[in-house]
């Protein structure tokens, strides 16, 4: 297998192009190791490493390094928001009419993702009920969904993400011994930023890049820059850089290069940002462009996003009238019923089952 993998130089390119950008010998080797389980269609990979350190880019380049499943989904179970009560119903799909609020059938995420990836991020909060249950699934490649009376094969490959070590966890009994062990086949160890600081410049230049709407054209850093962010702890390590780079961006006014003040600049707005949430920033950012890229005004992108919202809260299983609904998106029913009519949003679904809710 050594024989087939790409040079150092190499690989560091073709993960860059997937965004997981690395330039430090000691990085080499987590490539390397990532690069062979990409190449192993059908085998568990752990990802493990701190928060904002890289584990769903990494986990989504080794989906599109797969030969066989890269042209198939990769979808993202999200172990810390799970609801208990949906989770049956989400990973395993259902059957029109099983529970209460089953209108129509359902596909569950690990019938979605055929032939693909199933992404567990976060697996370490999955809650400990249901982790039986997603270990059985994995060890017999078989769901039943909910209300079915056979049980479907599946054909996925298996990445998890966990943001803790799992073996003090095992040991603690929060985090089920047999589950870790199936997961655990090849693991891969993200190490924190401020253990790789080489790599702080060559990340800041490919931040720039690829935010180079904001602000055209930085191309380096100022020495004394560097000198200070080689000393910084990073704490939320490169999501934390990558979002002070927007922010110097979108701060600067002029210069080729960031500078020591560009960096205490960003500081200052990073402490009024604080309350706003990283996944919320990075969204926004993205409307951001598309509305600039489009031409189209904010009530018009305001309108367009609710309207979507609107459309998957009317998806979730469970929320069959609006007073659930309503519920679910903490707002009153009055003012849910005048944005689904006036935003034209309608679940054809639920009007042909009858639900004169909405
Ligand atoms: N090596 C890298 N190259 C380029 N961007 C990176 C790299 N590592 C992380 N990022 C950026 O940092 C952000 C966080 O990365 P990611 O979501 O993969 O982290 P994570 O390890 O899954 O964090 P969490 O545990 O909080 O979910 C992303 O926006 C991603 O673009
Ligand atoms: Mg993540």
């Amino acid at each position: 297998m050594s024989q087939c993998l790409p040079e150092a130089q190499e690989l560091q390119k073709i993960f860059t192009e997937l965004g997981f950008t690395t330039n430090s010998p000691q990085m080499c080797a987590l490539l390397q190791r990532a690069y062979k389980a990409a190449r192993v269609s059908d085998t568990t990979v752990l990802l493990q490493g701190e928060t904002g350190t890289g584990k769903q880019v990494l986990a989504r380049a080794i989906h599109r390094l797969d030969k066989k499943r890269h042209s198939s989904p990769f979808i993202t179970l999200h172990c810390s928001t799970i609801s208990e009560s949906l989770a049956e119903s989400e990973l395993f799909g259902h059957r029109k009419g099983s529970f209460s609020g089953a209108l129509t059938s359902r596909e569950g995420l690990f019938q979605a993702a055929k032939g693909g990836t199933v992404f567990l991020d976060d697996v370490n909060d999955l809650p400990l009920r249901l982790q039986p249950k997603l270990l059985d699934v994995l060890q017999r490649a078989m769901v039943r969904p909910l209300g079915a009376d056979r049980e479907l094969p599946i054909d996925v490959r298996v990445i998890a993400a966990a943001n803790r070590p799992l073996e003090p966890m095992v040991q603690e009994g929060t985090f089920r011994a047999d589950l870790f062990h199936r997961l655990n086949v090849i693991r891969l160890l993200l190490p924190p930023l401020r253990e790789r600081s080489d790599e702080i410049e060559n990340l800041i230049l490919e931040f720039a890049r690829r935010y180079a709407s904001l602000h055209e054209c930085v191309e380096s850093l100022d020495p004394d820059l560097l000198e200070h962010l080689r000393t910084c702890r990073f704490g939320g390590n490169v999501r934390e850089l990558e979002n002070a780079v927007q922010r110097m961006l979108f701060n600067k006014t002029e210069g080729k290069s960031f500078t020591r003040a560009d960096w205490l600049d960003q500081e200052m707005t990073a402490d009024k940002d604080s309350e706003f949430p990283d996944e919320l920033r990075q969204a926004t950012n993205l409307l951001w462009l598309a509305m600039i890229k489009q031409e189209i005004s904010l009530p018009d992108m305001i309108r367009q996003v609710e309207a979507e919202l609107l459309r998957r809260a009317l998806q979730v299983p469970g929320c069959k009238t609006r007073r659930e609904l309503a519920k679910l998106l903490h707002t009153s029913e009055r003012t849910l019923y005048y944005k689904i009519s006036s935003r034209g949003v309608v679940n054809s679904q639920r009007r042909a089952a009858g639900d004169e809710d909405h």
